[in-house]
């Protein structure tokens, strides 16, 4: 079971005068139960479009996806999104944002305040429940939009490049949050960053993928996430002989790539 994606492609028509974009070709991809699926590949080489066929905001041009054996037609509750920027409601305090899609799906006020409640406590943002997020920090705005994700109880995580905004030193600790939420919660992730140390360090799973037409060029199985997991430290698995080396493999194809393209 678990998401599968079978010879599906992409092709955006025509428009505005510029010829038809194969932003997909071909793609074939397994998401497991439990699986963290991360994708990195130049930009444009098709990650968002990818993520928009699993969310169901795109249909495919030819092939299909498979959610638990049934075919994916649009938006579900069974997937939620995260985006790089935290599609937050700036009017509303933070308990009330990670209620927001309980309420859009009309779970009663009642059920739907202890759930998010159990959220923000698993994000670490206990305490600011009756504040404005226009006054959280980066870092917390990006817990609050995971914590609404997970209030529906999805099958799939889907996130688009969701700490690429974040500094340094957040975004390793937000790295570690999100896999433990992962570990916790069992959901399958399917997670897109620009960072080959990042894509590394998260995935169960790591595609690589090319432009022109978008296509999947390499995959990884990894183990890093699970050596976290169990006890390293997160600076010994990313300072470890074999991360560096898969790192520079990596950096090698991208590198290799771009030049391609440029
Ligand atoms: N709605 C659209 N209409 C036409 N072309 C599109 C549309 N959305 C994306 N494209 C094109 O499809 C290709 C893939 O775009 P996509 O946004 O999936 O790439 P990406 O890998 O997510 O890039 P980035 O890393 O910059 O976010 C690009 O060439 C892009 O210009
Ligand atoms: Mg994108």
């Amino acid at each position: 079971m678990g998401l599968i994606i079978s010879d599906a492609s992409v092709v955006y028509p025509a428009a505005d005068g510029r010829p038809p974009v194969a932003a997909l070709s071909r793609i074939d991809l397994e998401i497991e139960n439990d699986d963290f699926v991360v994708a990195l590949g130049a930009s444009g080489c098709g990650k968002s479009t990818l993520l928009n066929l699993i969310a169901g905001f795109l249909s495919p041009s030819s092939g299909e996806i498979l959610l638990d054996g049934r075919k994916v037609s649009g938006p579900g509750a069974d997937r939620s999104v995260v985006f790089q920027k935290h599609a937050l409601l700036p009017w509303l305090n933070v308990i009330d944002n990670v209620a927001f899609g309980l309420k859009m799906q009309s779970v009663p006020e009642r059920e739907r305040y202890p759930i998010a409640e159990k959220f923000v406590a698993l994000l670490g943002l206990d305490g600011f429940q009756k504040s404005p997020v226009y006054k959280l920090s980066g870092g917390m705005q990006q817990r609050v939009g995971i914590a609404r994700a997970l209030t529906c109880d999805p099958k799939v995580l889907l996130m688009d490049e969701p700490l690429g905004a974040l500094d340094a030193l957040t975004r390793e600790k937000a790295q570690e949050l999100i896999l433990r939420i992962w570990d916790e919660t069992h959901k399958s992730v399917f997670f897109i960053t620009h960072s080959v140390e990042e894509a590394l360090f998260m995935g169960t799973k790591l595609i690589v993928m090319s432009p022109r037409p978008g296509r999947i060029a390499h995959r990884f199985d990894l183990q890093f996430s699970r050596q976290f997991l169990a006890g390293a430290s997160a600076r010994a698995v990313k300072a470890s002989h074999e991360f560096i080396a898969l790192r520079e493999e990596v950096l090698g194809i991208i590198f290799a790539d771009e030049e391609a393209v440029a």
